[in-house]
């Protein structure tokens, strides 16, 4: 009986070996990668602060590093996105230029509640104090929880200077002076006082 050998060549070869395959499709997506990712760290639009964008003040900043520290990103998206549904609830949609001072951004994966990103200025302080030290007396069906400490809770002024240090080397435009006025900006407040301050300043830079 004749032996019928075939010799795999072209497309057929890398059809038939995982390890060619594997590879080829580890080079593909890299270089898809690079040409989608590489231009928007050179591009006007994500690199550049929308008009009017100032970096945190040292209380609005002290305030994000508690959003961070108790989680609310896991609950709570900052990042409206373009569609009629989001505008229509949320207002104007995110741009990237209005998260250049902000390391890291804020925009979360996943909305147990609303988005925040245009929070600020929608309700008043008191607001804001009442419903984070107990959010069903405001919202009878809200499943958020209480952060009752934030109003007994005291700001070091001394931990100050350092976070708006750490955030100048990393772009933000704060100068020396206002590094070494922060801790006396801060001073008698409690952590209550930030993070209603932070979320008054979310999203105000576009109408
Ligand atoms: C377990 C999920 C969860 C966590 C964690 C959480 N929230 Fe909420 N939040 C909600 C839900 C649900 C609502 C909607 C009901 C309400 O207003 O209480 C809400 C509403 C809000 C609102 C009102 C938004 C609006 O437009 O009406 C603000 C402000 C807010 N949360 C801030 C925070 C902050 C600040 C933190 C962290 C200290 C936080 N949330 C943590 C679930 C959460």
């Amino acid at each position: 009986m004749a032996q019928h050998t075939h010799q795999a060549t072209g497309h057929e070869r890398i059809e038939t070996s995982n390890l060619l395959m594997i590879v080829l499709i580890l080079i593909v997506i890299a270089v898809g990668g690079m040409v989608e990712i590489i231009p928007l760290f050179f591009q006007r639009s994500t690199t550049q602060p929308v008009p009017g964008l100032k970096p945190y003040e040292p209380l609005q900043l002290v305030g994000r590093d508690i959003y961070l520290r108790e989680g609310c990103y896991n609950c709570h998206s900052q990042m409206i996105r373009p569609l009629h549904a989001e505008t229509l609830r949320y207002g104007h949609y995110s741009e990237a230029g209005e998260f250049v001072y902000d390391h890291p951004f804020q925009w979360g994966s996943k909305r147990t509640g609303p988005d925040l990103h245009r929070v600020g200025g929608k309700y008043s302080d008191e607001w804001h104090r009442l419903h984070l030290s107990g959010p069903r007396d405001l919202v009878p069906e809200s499943n958020m929880p209480a952060y009752p400490w934030l109003e007994s809770a005291a700001i070091d002024p001394a931990t100050v200077p350092p976070r708006l240090k750490a955030m100048q080397r990393l772009g933000v435009p704060y100068s020396d002076a206002e590094i070494a006025a922060s801790a006396e900006a801060v001073r008698g407040k409690t952590e209550m006082d930030a993070i209603v301050a932070y979320l008054q300043s979310l999203g105000r830079h576009v109408k």
